[in-house]
């Protein structure tokens, strides 16, 4: 089960007045972990906006957890330096930082009723009688759980308490909210509803997110950007129509939505690279904006709908497989030594491709990119 806690400053200055304000900027520079032997966050820099909504993604061991450890203050960084609105808290111990924590392995304090855990962080900041009434109320009706409050945890299935969880993180704004992974055990469709729910309580308290996952849709529709971890390195940070359109590496362009990578042949004239595919008879130029490895070897990555498949019977491609979704029809084409997917929108009255079927194909040069084979 997915678990929560809330973490709270010691000072009572931060009560729940506090909401729409300019705090809340994260930055992290050079910021490495190491474990023995083990980079687990590896040179990662980035900046965050005041209330911005950042997902960080990847999949398992990527170093997603670790680099949220340092930045709540649970984890040690090797070397680098976290700062909250321009100042170092590397050295500020994790209870004074004042963020909201999400987590999967924090349960609810089980003696208390729902009511009593959301008030704990507000009670501690000093908070009393009717103001606290009046928040937890509020936060009850945020995370749709009006007349909960009076029932204990265990009273509750697994999806409400995390519900509750996030209420208690977020009652008293912190300017920070950290979630590791908090839908994970969630069902489909409860997920998707927590998913909106979430988009929604961030816009009202405006505190500036955090959010771990390793689930790439659920990242690209919640978050304003998205940090691409992978083996403890930053791939790429952008908005998720950057990671979709422009990935800037050939990992992120694999990891992020469905693409093709076609072996090319690589020649770099000054400040332009053209990818040649003999098996396509493809010749696409862009601009060089990376270093091209010695051997003048790269793919070129373009994305199921940017292919293009007319009948030829004189075409060297071949339909091996297709499926039908209704308003698409995903097509696996051969030629050569190369296979590669396309996704054909259907329309009314025009055939469907068939297996054996012979093919051209076109792609549309302004939405490929090149990427050097790693060397
Ligand atoms: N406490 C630890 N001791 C040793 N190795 C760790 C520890 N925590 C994480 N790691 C290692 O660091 C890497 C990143 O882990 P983690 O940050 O948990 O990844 P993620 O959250 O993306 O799954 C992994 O190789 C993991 O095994
Ligand atoms: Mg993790």
């Amino acid at each position: 089960m997915s678990v929560i806690t809330a973490m709270m400053s010691e000072k009572v200055t931060a009560g729940v007045s506090r909401s729409q304000n300019q705090r809340g900027s994260v930055s992290v520079n050079s910021l490495t972990k190491m474990f023995g032997p083990v980079k687990a966050v590896d040179d990662v820099s980035l900046s965050i906006e005041p209330g911005e909504f950042v997902a960080l993604l990847g999949s398992s061991g990527s170093g997603k957890s670790t680099l949220l450890m340092m930045i709540a203050g649970f984890e040690v960084a090797s070397s680098g330096d976290i700062t909250l609105d321009g100042i170092r808290i590397n050295d500020v111990p994790s209870y004074r930082r004042g963020f909201g924590m999400v987590f999967q392995s924090y349960a609810l304090f089980p003696h208390m009723t729902i009511a009593e855990n959301i008030a704990y962080p507000l009670r501690r900041r000093g908070l009393r009688g009717g103001d606290v009434e009046r928040e937890v109320r509020k936060a009850l009706k945020l995370v749709a759980l009006d007349g909960y409050g009076a029932r204990l945890p265990n009273q509750l299935s697994g999806g409400q308490q995390q519900r509750v969880a996030l209420a208690r993180a977020l009652v008293f704004r912190p300017p920070l909210l950290l979630m590791d992974e908090p839908l994970g055990a969630l069902d489909r469709k409860l997920r998707q509803q927590l998913q909106m729910e979430i988009k929604l309580i961030h816009k009202e308290v405006g505190s500036t997110i955090i959010f771990v996952t390793h689930d790439q849709e659920e990242a690209l529709s919640m978050a304003d950007r998205v940090a691409v971890l992978e083996r403890g390195r930053l791939q790429q940070l952008g908005t998720p129509r950057e990671l979709y359109e422009k990935p800037a590496t050939a990992f992120v362009a694999d990891f992020i939505g469905e693409m093709n990578f076609l072996p090319v042949e690589l020649r770099q004239s000054g400040g332009e690279v053209c990818a040649r595919s003999t098996d396509l008879g493809l010749e696409v130029v862009q601009e060089a904006s990376q270093v091209l490895t010695s051997g003048g070897r790269g793919l070129l990555a373009v994305r199921p709908e940017y292919v293009g498949l007319t009948p030829d019977e004189r075409a060297s491609a071949t339909v091996l497989e297709s499926a039908y979704t209704g308003t698409n029809q995903s097509v696996l084409v051969q030629v050569g030594s190369i296979r590669l997917i396309a996704r054909i929108s259907v329309s009314p009255g025009r055939p469907l491709f068939q297996s054996g079927q012979r093919v051209r194909i076109e792609i549309d040069a302004a939405h490929t990119r090149v990427f050097p084979t790693a060397s």
